[in-house]
């Protein structure tokens, strides 16, 4: 890094729409199956690269609640390919710092995949290295209603005055806001120009980033890539250029180590 020259700002949060598994296996003549079974050979290979570079969270979509539709056969090899990957990046979870957690409506989770997920939370719960989320029969729409009902729920009761409702209420009713920072970088694999019911209300000022490559491609360089347009890009949050020249707006973190 050049001295006197600040180092490419780093996104306090990244989340990925991990898309593409199931055109890259057709495209190469393979089930879908081994489209999901290389797409989780890129979430070692990404989930290491950020934890290196110093991402301090990254979000994976993994699976969504509307991916609960899909052919039984299919939901049930991806609950494997889950739990397999649970056990067999504990190991290198634990070792480097790497706190797990969740966001979704796990409770639908098999229990096969719920026991090891519960149990590798736990163990990773003090680690302070990088947070990694998996958003799991995860829907967007879903986590406001449920948001929206709990506060009706607390205003029944009493708890909370719905004339005082603010946009810091509503982030206190939604689990992505209590377990980690603002989402600055959302990327989206496979060539999809949509969020697919991911972070709807975190996606409000976050950076968007979509590549063609489908998801079993993406590779270190490919992550190291959307962190660079990241770093270039003018986050005005509604304000002028010129105002931002004056002004400390809220920023990520700086990190040279991306190169
Ligand atoms: C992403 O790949 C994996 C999940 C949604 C679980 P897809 O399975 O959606 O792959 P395509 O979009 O059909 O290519
Ligand atoms: C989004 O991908 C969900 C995940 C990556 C887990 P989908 O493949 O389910 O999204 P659509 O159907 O193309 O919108
Ligand atoms: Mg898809």
């Amino acid at each position: 890094m050049t001295e006197g020259v600040n180092p490419a700002p780093l996104p306090r949060h990244v989340g990925i729409i991990m898309d593409g598994n199931g055109r890259w296996a057709r495209a190469h003549g393979l089930p879908r199956e081994e489209g999901h079974e290389r797409g989780s050979d890129s979430v070692r290979t990404v989930v290491r690269a950020a934890r290196r570079i110093g991402v301090p969270a990254l979000t994976l979509f993994a699976f969504s609640s509307q991916n609960w539709d899909r052919p039984p056969e299919e939901v049930f090899r991806l609950m494997e390919l889950l739990r397999r990957f649970l056990i067999q990046e504990r190991s290198e979870i634990l070792d480097n710092g790497i706190r797990l957690i969740t966001v979704g409506d796990t409770e639908r989770l098999p229990p096969h995949v719920r026991e090891p997920l519960v149990e590798l939370m736990a163990a990773s719960a003090h680690n302070e290295g990088m947070v990694l989320c998996l958003a799991l029969s995860y829907g967007g729409r879903e986590m406001i209603a449920k948001a929206c009902r709990e506060m009706c729920q607390a205003a029944q009761a009493g708890t909370l005055d719905p004339s005082e409702v603010s946009v810091e209420t509503v982030e206190s009713y939604l689990p992505s806001s209590k377990l980690l920072p603002q989402l600055d970088l959302l990327i989206r694999t496979s060539g999809e120009h949509r969020i697919s019911n991911f972070f709807l209300w975190e996606t409000a000022y976050a950076e968007l980033y979509f590549t063609e490559k489908m998801w079993p491609e993406f590779t270190e360089e490919d992550l190291v890539s959307a962190l660079h347009d990241f770093a270039q890009r003018e986050r005005r949050f509604g304000r002028t250029s010129d105002q931002l020249e004056d002004e400390v707006l809220p920023a990520g973190r700086s990190v040279a180590g991306m190169d």
